[in-house]
């Protein structure tokens, strides 16, 4: 097998910033403290009306491809994580964006449901292709637009999310470097703790039904499940490769809420200047928090090639995983 490992990086967020304020002053029983309090964030970004999943996955995959130093036709497979697809039904938001690329080979694109997952199954998905030699360059984008999927007068669900994207580009790395580890679990028993009830073949739209898919959630049940199920799956993955935690550069956490973040830190004893935080500036956003996360911390110099690196997914099924990997960039 090849050594896999990310060789360029972007990310994508919309232009309008809504805060917390904002959201108050839209009606909603609740304040700027409560939030900050509850969760961590601050301000959140909401794409534009008519921008759909697959533009801002375009604008991060662009990022990712000048980052590598390659084209689209330089691509071999495209892989979008994202719940929020362009399309209800099809094609695939990952065709949409190989168009939109300008990718004239017609390379095989699909898109990943993990819900907040996503990227972490994308990643591992994608790593396979150029582990065996089936694929040498790989696009794997999470986008997701949670904001069109909010009930804006549940308080509790829609102060949460916010929109964005974050692409990574793989390929052969040399060896000793890039991907170690990438371990994916679900839980499908837990799938209604975070689901979206309405709109799919379970309960579909009709004349009788005219309701959309919203986002609906036991928030204090995804808190517990999310803190008791990563922690022992980041030491799992630690112990079985024999690194200690002073050994990682940085831990990027899939950014749901600040006290999951905390409360796993100190049970896993990883310290703040190891660990990625952008939940006050963008909320969750789903699939893409990884990514855009990671993306931040490079741009901020946070990361030598070498560097040992940890990414915790965890999210809607219930699933989560966890990816450890030597930075390759
Ligand atoms: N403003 C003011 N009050 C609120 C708000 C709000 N935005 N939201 C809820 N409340 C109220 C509730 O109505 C409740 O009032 P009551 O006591 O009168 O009934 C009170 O605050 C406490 O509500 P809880 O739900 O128990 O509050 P909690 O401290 O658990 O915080 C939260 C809620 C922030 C949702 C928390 O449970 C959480 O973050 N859970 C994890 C959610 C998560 O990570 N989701 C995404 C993971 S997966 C993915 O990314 C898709």
């Amino acid at each position: 097998m090849k050594p896999v490992g990310v060789i360029g990086i972007g990310r994508y967020l919309p232009d309008h910033v809504m805060t917390n304020h904002d959201i108050q002053a839209m009606g909603l029983d609740t304040s700027d403290e409560w939030i900050r309090e509850r969760t961590g964030i601050e301000e959140r970004r909401i794409a534009a009306v008519g921008q759909a999943t697959s533009d801002l996955a375009y604008h991060a995959s662009v990022q990712a491809l000048e980052s590598a130093g390659i084209t689209a036709d330089d691509l071999d497979l495209i892989i979008v994580a994202t719940s929020t697809p362009d399309y209800f039904l099809f094609p695939s938001t990952a065709c949409i964006v190989q168009h939109r690329l300008g990718c004239t080979r017609p390379i095989p694109a699909f898109d990943m449901s993990a819900a907040c997952t996503g990227f972490n199954y994308a990643l591992s998905a994608g790593a396979q292709y150029v582990a065996s030699g089936a694929a040498k360059k790989v696009l794997v984008v999470a986008a997701d637009l949670l904001s069109k999927f909010l009930d804006w007068t549940d308080r509790s669900t829609c102060i949460l999310f916010g929109d964005g994207a974050g692409a990574v580009v793989l390929g052969e790395v040399d060896p000793g470097l890039g991907i170690i580890a990438s371990d994916l679990f679900s839980r499908g028993e837990l799938a209604e703790i975070l689901y979206a009830k309405e709109g799919g073949s379970r309960n579909p739209i009709s004349m009788d039904n005219p309701t959309r898919p919203l986002v609906s959630m036991e928030g204090r049940a995804v808190f517990k499940v999310a803190v008791n199920t990563v922690v022992p799956a980041v030491e799992s993955v630690l112990a079985a490769n024999q690194i200690a935690v002073s050994d990682v550069k940085l831990l990027v956490f899939h950014q749901a809420n600040l006290r999951i973040i905390d409360a796993a830190c100190e049970r896993l004893g990883f310290t703040p200047d190891q660990v990625v935080i952008t939940l006050p500036k963008y909320g969750n956003t789903s699939a893409s928090s990884i990514p855009i996360a990671l993306c931040e911390a490079v741009s901020e110099g946070r990361l030598s090639r070498g560097d040992l690196v940890v990414l915790v997914g965890f999210g809607a099924g219930f699933t989560w995983g966890v990816t450890l990997l030597r930075w390759s960039c």
